[in-house]
């Protein structure tokens, strides 16, 4: 395929590093050969995108999705896609996944002895507007441990999906939350080598955004591609 335009590579040490022996599951699924580059084609710069209409104007409140109201403190996560050149990134799909409040995931595998929620799913999904907005409201989730080394516990976080203008693009990362104490021993974190790279997942508390009486909220703005590109996963965790 010729005449295709690709897009620039990440900037150097701004994504998470595939070996990382403090976060253990990269040992063995870090590549053991030399990567091969392949050029981008037209399916990666463009290609089928998601159908609009799957998403309801609902599936962005998870605090609305069930009889009765989710436990905990409820939150607005809102913010901008951009591009590599800082224009919106209209119609992207993102979705997101978390734990509830008290840490626990609703989800076959999670056996944190922590309290489900019967008014908590944890999953959600929106489309950004013609300016690159999306908006949640969600409930703050909680910290959970889990078994990467001796009392290893998550920081509080948002799983986030995002697919561009072509389903081949998805992207995944993490959203964390400002001053929290954990975030210093997370190996997920860590992995970044470049420090502002990291700071980059970590959302920022928005007055603006807040809604009276309700809720408090925060910003999170994700950067697609480039110097400024948001950090993100090379697998799901
Ligand atoms: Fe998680």
């Amino acid at each position: 395929m010729t005449g295709v335009t690709g897009y620039r590579r990440p900037y150097f040490e701004t994504q998470p590093a595939y070996l990382y022996p403090g976060y253990r599951s990269t040992v063995k699924r870090s590549p053991s050969r030399p990567l091969v580059l392949l050029p981008h084609t037209l399916s990666e710069v463009t290609g089928p995108v998601f159908g609009y209409d799957d998403v309801k104007p609902t599936d962005g409140d998870l605090t609305r999705q069930h009889e009765g109201e989710p436990i905990g403190e409820r939150i607005v996560v809102s913010g901008r896609v951009l591009d590599e050149n800082s224009r919106p990134v209209a119609h992207a799909l993102i979705e997101i996944w978390q734990a509830n409040a008290a840490g626990r995931y609703r989800h076959a595998v999670d056996d944190h002895d922590a309290p489900l929620d019967p008014n908590f799913t944890g999953a959600g999904r929106v489309l950004t507007d013609a300016e690159g907005r999306y908006r949640f409201v969600t409930i703050k989730p909680g910290a959970y441990p889990w078994r990467n080394h001796y009392n290893a516990w998550r920081p509080a976080h948002l799983h986030f999906s995002l697919f561009g203008v072509g389903l081949v693009q998805r992207l995944v990362t993490q959203m964390y939350f400002p001053g929290d104490p954990l975030l210093q021993y997370d190996p997920m974190v860590n992995s970044i080598p470049d420090q502002k790279a990291r700071a980059r997942l970590v959302s920022a508390f928005d007055w603006e955004t807040t809604i009276p009486d309700i809720a408090l909220a925060f910003r999170f703005d994700v950067v697609l591609r480039g110097r400024d590109a948001t950090p993100m996963e090379t697998a799901r965790s």
